[in-house]
């Protein structure tokens, strides 16, 4: 059929007379309002333009032997002719656009399309990480106590990370917390104890805070020890503040957390409390009778405290003929660790979905 046409198309045309030619120009329009109309596509619309208008199409060829014509004949089929290219280019433009129009909404319907019967996918819904939960659980019982939530910067100065605390350049304690230290000097917070010193320095007393926040230290990397952690600095500045308030909060800090636990004091050194102490509990992991994570002593350090130093408050202008205060740095983690059985730190860092959707 294909090829017919094409036959068709391309047979050579008769002579015809004027009058002829006057009567094919009427038809050709016709054809091309029929085929450009017709047709489905750009590509079709355009091959039937050059076949009705184009150089070698109809309209040409039936103007073939225009020459052998009168001037008057020529005038008048010269002008009917360029009437009907007009005409064929118009019906050519209004049709392009049309279809032009269609492709651009059926784009835009398919790009749209919603199918309503694919399954949805379903979306996980977690929950805070295990330490972000007892952070919250912690900071809400201090409020109720009365301690606001204070921050400092992880990046601290050595004077507010040692030397106001009480631990001079050339004091052997500063090796306890020996760490790295950036290029100008700063040094990435051993502890959030350095948080005291910045509200001590804006706050005058009576005062009690809490300071959560990340710490970072040179450590050999094991169940219970990382290089980075999380401790809450907490500080309390009063006129009467003693040593029992200090063991009657943090024992109810403990309970409030873990639960019923054996808890137990016992002097330590810290240079910026005196005394010093540190509160442990007993390994929930091997119930005290000692085991790998506890290093065989039964129980697990987690909040070292004590009363605070004299000079201390001398660098931050506290008379501390005045006023007393206790502090406590509890290590965060651990407290995480033993409130959910968890034997290895590092599980709550790895982001492991496995571990943490357990909790
Ligand atoms: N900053 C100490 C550390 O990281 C812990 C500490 C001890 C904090 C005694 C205190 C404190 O506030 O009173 O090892």
């Amino acid at each position: 059929m294909e090829k017919e046409n094409e036959i068709q198309r391309n047979a050579p045309h008769a002579l015809l007379s004027p009058p002829e030619i006057l009567n094919s120009l009427g038809k050709i329009f016709e054809d091309a309002d029929h085929l450009l109309n017709g047709s489905k596509d750009l590509n079709e619309l355009d091959s039937q333009l050059r076949f009705l208008a184009g150089k070698k199409g109809k309209l040409t060829e039936i103007l073939h032997n225009i020459h052998s014509f009168t001037p008057e004949e020529k005038k008048i089929i010269g002008s009917e002719s360029n009437e009907i290219k007009k005409k064929i280019e118009g019906i050519y433009k209004n049709k392009k656009n049309e279809l032009i129009n269609a492709s651009h909404n059926e784009y835009l319907l398919n790009r749209n399309r919603i199918d309503l019967t694919i399954p949805g996918v379903y979306i996980e819904r977690l929950h805070t990480h295990p330490i972000t939960a007892v952070l919250e659980e912690a900071a809400d019982f201090f409020s109720s106590m009365g301690f606001e939530i204070v921050e400092g910067p992880e990046i601290e100065t050595a004077y507010y990370n040692f030397d106001a605390l009480n631990i001079p350049p050339n004091h052997p304690a500063r090796d306890v917390w020996d760490t790295f230290y950036l290029l100008n000097g700063l040094v990435p917070r051993t502890h959030t104890s350095s948080v005291q010193i910045r509200t001590m320095e804006k706050k005058s007393p009576p005062l009690r805070v809490i300071a959560p926040g990340r710490c970072y230290r040179y450590e050999a990397v094991d169940a219970t020890h990382l290089f980075m952690f999380n401790q809450m600095e907490g500080l309390f500045v009063d006129k009467n503040v003693r040593l029992t308030d200090l063991k009657g909060i943090l024992e109810e800090t403990v309970k409030y957390l873990l639960g019923a636990k054996k808890t137990r004091f016992r002097p330590a050194f810290y240079p910026f409390v005196e005394p010093g102490l540190d509160l442990d509990i007993e390994c929930s992991f091997c119930g005290g009778k000692g085991c790998g994570i506890c290093k065989n002593t039964g129980w697990i350090e987690v909040i070292p405290c004590g009363m605070v130093h004299p000079d201390v408050f001398k660098y931050v202008k506290i008379d501390s003929s005045k006023y007393r205060g206790f502090a406590f740095g509890m290590g965060f983690d651990r407290i995480v660790m033993l409130k959910y059985n968890i034997n290895d730190l590092r599980l709550l860092y790895q982001g492991n979905l496995d571990v943490l959707s357990q909790f």
